[in-house]
């Protein structure tokens, strides 16, 4: 028995933030952005608008695809960096704004990596029949701890939620490999470091601007091209077939050149990577549901096609899968 999508949906906020806009804000430009990230718009979720909002709407769309009610579902998993509140979970909050009053919530953290993390833990539920139907969401607010005036990092990121809900199947579907690493020790390459239990909020913690996510693009860039590429294959290899038998990679859409630079070390051309970056830009968690929506809704994969899933990010962290649509 395998595992299929059942239902896919994604949501993305309506509010269009562009290069020109991002001009007026900090000292960027559009010719630097395009050329550096491949970044031309991001979307940001309006105000009041939390990451639960956006991850009920793509759960919505994913139920209806589905065909499903959402008495079905009887596990929500939200993977985000983002959550309306420390606690409880985001997917509490999910299950609340969807009328679900049984199953299984919790949020699960592992920042772009969160989704293929996600599809590990599902699986391996699916698997051991301790659930039939996991509404598997990725959501973020990045725009929420964004530093406007810190122009390595404002530039790249949005906001957008991806669903999907999996279940056993008797066709032909399947994921058939997830390889999942990380790295703690270069935590402090990706981080955001006020607000817990190490720097709890106060006054001196928002003079400081500790509230919004810290980066090093630069040294982030060269180990990102290659976990991703590493994990791609391992994935792959694990799946027992070769690049060759790949319809589609969908990798994690952080930077054009990181995307390019795994695709070279894959052996793939680019006509086999989907990428969206230039509409939504960095979306973390969210990103890999929000393109794996698109490719198939743009035939880009169909039943019986093979797609790769890959992802880097805050942790560090980083995994890929395999699936069989
Ligand atoms: O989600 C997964 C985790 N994230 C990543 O994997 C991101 C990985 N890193 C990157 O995508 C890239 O490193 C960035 C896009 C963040 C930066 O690109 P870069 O080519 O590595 O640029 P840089 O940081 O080396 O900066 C080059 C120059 C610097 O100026 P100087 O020192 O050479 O005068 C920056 O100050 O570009 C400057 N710069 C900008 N200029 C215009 C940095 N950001 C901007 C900006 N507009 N927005």
């Amino acid at each position: 028995m395998g595992i299929e999508i059942a239902g896919i949906g994604s949501y993305l906020p309506e509010r269009i933030l562009t290069n020109a806009d991002l001009e007026k804000i900090v000292d960027t430009n559009d010719e630097w952005i395009t050329t550096r990230t491949g970044i031309k718009e991001r979307r940001i979720a309006k105000d009041g608008e939390a990451t639960s909002d956006l991850a009920i709407r793509a759960a919505e769309r994913a139920l209806k695809k589905a065909k499903l009610k959402t008495s079905d579902i009887d596990a929500v998993i939200v993977a985000t960096i983002t959550p309306d509140m420390f606690f409880p979970s985001t997917a509490c909050f999910v299950q609340k704004g969807l009328g679900m009053n049984s199953a299984a919530v919790f949020d699960i953290s592992a920042a772009c990596s969160g989704f293929i993390y996600g599809l590990g833990i599902a699986r391996d539920f699916l698997r051991c029949g301790t659930y039939k139907n996991i509404l598997l969401i990725g959501a973020e607010t990045l725009s929420r701890i964004t530093d406007w005036k810190d122009r390595g990092t404002c530039v790249l990121l949005g906001d957008g939620a991806g669903a999907v809900i999996l279940r056993n199947s008797n066709s032909d579907s399947d994921i058939l490999s997830v390889y999942l690493g990380a790295d703690g020790n270069s935590s402090g390459l990706l981080f955001m470091p006020g607000g817990g239990s190490r720097n709890p909020a106060t006054a001196k913690t928002v003079e400081d601007r500790l509230h919004y996510l810290k980066m090093e693009g630069n040294k982030l860039f060269k180990v990102a091209v290659r976990a991703m590429a590493d994990s791609a294959l391992k994935a792959i290899d694990m799946a027992g077939i070769s690049p060759n038998d790949v319809t589609l990679v969908i990798p994690h859409q952080a930077n054009i050149r990181i995307v390019e630079g795994v695709a070279k070390l894959m052996n793939i051309t680019l006509d086999r990577v989907y990428i969206n970056i230039q509409k939504y830009g960095n979306t973390s968690a969210a990103t890999t549901p929000i393109a794996l929506e698109e490719a198939i809704y743009e035939g880009k994969i169909k039943k019986g096609d093979i797609a790769v899933l890959v992802a880097f990010g805050g942790g560090l962290t980083w995994g890929a899968a395999v699936i069989k649509i």
